[in-house]
């Protein structure tokens, strides 16, 4: 995750909203108070100026109307004025004093040096004087810019008439000193709050931003999938229930993942252990998922198709896909068989809907049918072989007997020939009712053999012998069997019938003149016995058929030899109930041997 950036943070977003509230409320507060300060101040300064001027000119007003006359007074007004002056007009803020008379002549100052001067035309005095109007204004020196209160006190005698009036200039400069000593004040103040704003803003926003930096931490680690942390709580406010809330989420969180992960494990361990393969694919019909059953049946791999369309993996048809998506679930038997094997899968497809309804996919359930197919298969060719098997013989005892009913009957010579044909025939069919026979009763699996100890040895040649007895005599047979005792367990009669059955072959099938060799060989673990002729011999493509039922390598020489295909199939039966194995060898024009084996007794059971 992104850190966040210092000025990005909630802490300092806190430090810099507290610190420009404080500002604010400061600029505020202290606009009104150094405006209504100054108001004050000046005002206070003025009053005070006023009452003085009141004092003086009253004092003033006295000294210029007393008698001077006839020598009543021998001071003179100016000594008079100089000493009201020196007793009331004395301040450090009147910049200039003055007193005029009614001829505008200066009778009495704070500075000596204009004592007698006449004030001049531009001056206010004049008019004040003459009006008799008290007169204020604020001016500024223009040289040392300092801020003076400008008064005018205009004085009158008892009829009102004018006599002179008071100048007075008082600098304010005071008061403006004194506002800027406060507004400095006001400004270390500020500057102080500021700070310590600052510091308890560093203060209360951590509180507030601890839990949240903590919280978001953990949430780091939730995230990355690891629940074994809790967030602290350190209060009951929201902060507090937001970390309590946070906790129980992330337990819940842990439960739910915890069963999704035992979902997915449990899925995914059926899938994988599923006999049939399974596909699933997203809206689009590509492949998201297929377990190993399926990348074995399609032959390959889950990287090799994935995203895939699912049709063109199955190798389905324009008709098949059409069945595929319009119905919701459907089943289509597909012929996966290339030039080596033949493979037939099934496939189910069933459409996968999300909550609302929505198709978001197929599952396709996929399994081998080969099996199922060839057994089927074999059923129908077995019983059009068995009813094909029989008729022939049927057809050719009935022509005999219609012949016999014809009058063939009272014919000496052609009636006993005519009747040895369907005995034949007859015992032919019994032949080969009996072979089926034997064969469903193997098929039936609670066939039980009558399993022995044998000593092969004695066993085989006794087989042989008999053979001897009744093969022809230019066909001789090659024995080639050890003389110690070999030992297996078998059903006597059922090994005797697997012999008789590939002897009678090799005899059937071997030239005249020519030996059939039988050779009996002991290996680590089992005997091989190998029976070879050379006659005509199979033709590779045909070898392995050769155990099938009903197989005829050459179906018309070997019926004309009596065969129904079924003698090889009986032997292999028989061999593989004894966990034994068989098979053919062959050159085409040189001959054929027949092998089979069969397990020794082992070690433990004896011997
Ligand atoms: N030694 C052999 N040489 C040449 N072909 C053989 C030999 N053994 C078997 N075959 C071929 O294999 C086929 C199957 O043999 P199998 O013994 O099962 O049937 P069959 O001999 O025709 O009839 P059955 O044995 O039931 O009388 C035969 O029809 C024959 O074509
Ligand atoms: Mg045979």
């Amino acid at each position: 995750m992104k850190k966040v950036g210092l000025f990005q943070s909630i802490q300092w977003k806190i430090i810099i909203i507290m610190i420009l509230l404080l500002l604010l409320a400061i600029q505020v507060i202290g606009a009104y108070f150094s405006q209504g300060l100054e108001k004050e101040l000046k005002q206070n300064f003025e009053e005070s100026i006023d009452e003085r001027l009141e004092v003086l000119s009253y004092n003033i007003r006295d000294a210029i109307l007393a008698d001077r006359s006839e020598g009543n007074l021998e001071r003179s007004l100016e000594y008079d004025i100089a000493n009201i002056i020196a007793l009331y007009g004395q301040s450090d803020a009147y910049s200039k004093l003055q007193i005029v008379d009614r001829q505008f002549r200066i009778i009495g100052t704070n500075n000596q040096e204009d004592i007698g001067k006449i004030v001049t035309g531009e001056s206010s005095v004049r008019p004040s004087i003459i009006s008799g109007t008290k007169s204020r204004s604020i001016q500024r020196d223009a040289v040392t810019g300092e801020r003076r209160l400008v008064k005018i006190h205009p004085l009158s005698n008892n009829d009102d008439e004018p006599i002179g009036a008071i100048y007075l200039e008082a600098s304010m400069e005071s008061i403006y000193e004194q506002l800027a000593s406060i507004n400095t004040i006001f400004l270390n103040g500020t500057l102080i709050a500021v700070g310590i704003s600052a510091i308890v803003g560093v203060l209360v926003a951590r509180s507030i931003t601890k839990p949240i930096t903590e919280m978001r931490e953990q949430a780091q680690i939730l995230a990355s999938g690891d629940f074994s942390q809790e967030v602290n709580v350190y209060g009951v406010d929201e902060i507090g229930q937001l970390a309590n809330t946070f906790n129980e989420m992330k337990e819940n969180i842990k439960i739910a993942n915890h069963t999704t992960e035992e979902e997915r494990r449990k899925l995914s361990s059926v899938l994988s252990n599923m006999s049939d393969g399974v596909i699933s694919t997203n809206e689009a019909g590509q492949i998201i998922l297929m377990n190993d059953p399926a990348e074995i049946l399609i032959g390959q791999t889950f990287e090799q198709v994935q995203n895939k369309l699912i049709f063109d993996v199955l190798n389905l048809s324009e008709d098949m896909i059409q069945l595929v998506e319009m119905q919701d679930s459907s089943s289509i038997t597909i012929d996966f068989s290339d030039d080596n094997h033949f493979l037939l899968l099934k496939a189910n497809f069933t459409v996968v809907e999300d909550e609302y309804g929505r198709f978001s996919g197929y599952i396709t359930v996929i399994s081998d049918v080969t099996e199922q197919e060839k057994v089927e298969r074999e059923r129908r060719e077995f019983v059009s072989n068995v009813s094909h098997e029989l008729r022939t013989p049927l057809t050719t005892m009935r022509s005999y007997l219609e012949a016999l009913i014809d009058g063939a009957w009272t014919n000496k010579e052609i009636a006993p020939q005519f009747l040895e044909v369907t005995q034949n025939e007859t015992e032919r069919m019994i032949r080969l009712v009996n072979d089926l026979l034997q064969l469903s009763k193997m098929d039936n699996k609670g066939h039980e053999m009558v399993k022995e100890r044998v000593n092969v040895v004695p066993f085989f040649h006794h087989v042989l012998d008999r053979f001897e007895m009744n093969k022809d005599e230019r066909i001789k047979i090659e024995r080639s069997i050890p003389r110690e005792s070999i030992f297996l367990w078998m059903d006597k009669d059922q090994i005797i019938q697997v012999v008789d059955n590939i002897m009678s072959n090799a005899l059937k099938y071997s030239p005249q003149d020519e030996a059939v060799r039988f050779k009996l060989t002991k290996e680590r673990n089992r005997i091989k016995v190998m029976i070879a002729d050379n006659g005509p011999g199979i033709s590779p493509s045909k070898l392995d058929k050769i155990f099938d039922r009903f197989y005829r390598a050459d179906a018309a020489r070997s019926r004309e030899r009596g065969g129904t295909g079924l003698g090889l199939a009986i032997a292999k039966e028989i061999i593989v109930n004894h966990q034994g194995q068989i098979w053919a060898e062959s050159i085409e024009g040189q001959g054929t041997r027949v092998f089979f084996s069969l397990p020794l007794i082992a070690r433990k059971q004896g011997d």
